[in-house]
């Protein structure tokens, strides 16, 4: 992709280099804005694709559904890794890191850290965050490099497709692909095979790929993770018909529409969906759209799958991966997972 400005950063000339260099890729350049809306809310069961969350409202309040009490899966993973680290950095040795997802702060201190410590003396880390958010991308920099003088970030404002095509090149023997959050579960098993054939062709033999997951356990636990107490998830939830109306000249009422979360156990996966309260009509007058809404009727934004450890392993080892260290929490109720590029 020639649209990428290549970045190297021989180290003699580091002191002359940004610490920081952002480069947009044409993220959703394929299809005109909001078509993808238009044939979600069009199909039936109607759907929304889960980016129309993150607007700066949307990712404040992601951020709070992160430190809920039900919300176990940021805080079981950050201990695992804080755990973990320390093996993480000796198994891989030195490595430039890549993100998928710009990721908390707190989590992707840890590995940093865990590689600086198997980096040269003096040499760079290169940090490559890829994420649609450009502003999620600076935020996430700015703390970063404030924390590391050693660090560079060379971040990607792109889809993880379109990023992983267009890596920099590397400064270190070895890239560590990182995927954490369970984000793997918000992708559909079609999506997920997509996403796995594309990072296996962005490494090489002797890279390694961290995975983070949740795992199957008891349903409750699962659902009150999704229907916290204090109407966090409903708030985030709802919020996307917010953004939609802002963007599109829409006329959701939010009034109308309620926060649904389930646990589907065949598929293995929570559901959220919104729910129309009665019978309506809902325009998006800027997509020239309109649609009909049954009582009960809803749009499905998300899903949240749920895995046994040993078939998301086989499935990664599928596209030429050997699972190399796991590491879950005492009540095995997350996965963090290390696999090698064969
Ligand atoms: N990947 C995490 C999960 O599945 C975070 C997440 C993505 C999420 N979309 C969400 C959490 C929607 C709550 C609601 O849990």
């Amino acid at each position: 992709m020639d649209h990428v400005q290549r970045a190297h950063f021989p180290h003699h000339q580091l002191q002359q280099q940004p610490q920081i260099i952002i480069r947009a890729l044409d993220v959703g350049a394929l299809e005109p804005d909001g078509a993808d809306a238009v044939r979600g809310l069009g199909a039936r069961p109607k759907t929304l694709p889960p980016k129309y969350f993150y607007d700066a409202q949307g990712s404040r309040l992601f951020d709070r559904i992160t430190t809920l009490p039900e919300y176990y899966l940021t805080r079981t993973e950050q201990l695992i890794l804080a755990d973990c680290a320390r093996r993480l950095g000796g198994l891989v040795g030195p490595a430039d890191l890549i993100e998928l997802g710009a990721g908390s702060a707190r989590k992707t201190r840890l590995v940093i850290d865990a590689l600086m410590a198997q980096a040269a003396l003096k040499a760079p880390l290169l940090y490559v965050p890829i994420d649609v958010s450009e502003a999620a991308l600076e935020e996430a920099a700015a703390g970063l490099v404030a924390a590391f003088p050693r660090l560079v970030v060379s971040a990607l404002v792109a889809t993880y497709e379109t990023g992983l095509a267009a890596l920099p090149p590397r400064l270190a023997p070895r890239r560590l692909m990182m995927f954490l959050g369970s984000t793997i579960g918000n992708l559909d098993p079609a999506e997920s095979e997509a996403f796995f054939a594309g990072v296996a062709r962005a490494l090489e033999p002797g890279d390694a790929l961290l995975l983070g997951f949740d795992l199957v356990k008891t349903p409750g636990v699962i659902e009150a993770a999704y229907n916290d107490a204090q109407g966090v998830t409903a708030a985030f939830n709802l919020n996307m018909l917010r953004h939609l109306n802002r963007r599109f000249d829409g006329d959701f009422d939010l009034g109308r529409f309620q926060h649904r979360a389930f646990f589907n156990a065949e598929a293995s996966q929570i559901e959220m969906h919104l729910a129309s309260a009665g019978a309506q009509f809902v325009r998006l007058r800027k997509l020239g759209f309109a649609t009909r809404f049954e009582a009960g009727e809803t749009i499905r934004t998300e899903i949240s799958r749920k895995f046994r450890f040993g078939d998301m392993a086989a499935a990664v080892e599928r596209h030429g991966f050997a699972l190399a260290e796991r590491w879950r929490d005492d009540q095995q109720w997350f996965a963090v997972a290390l696999f090698r590029r064969v």
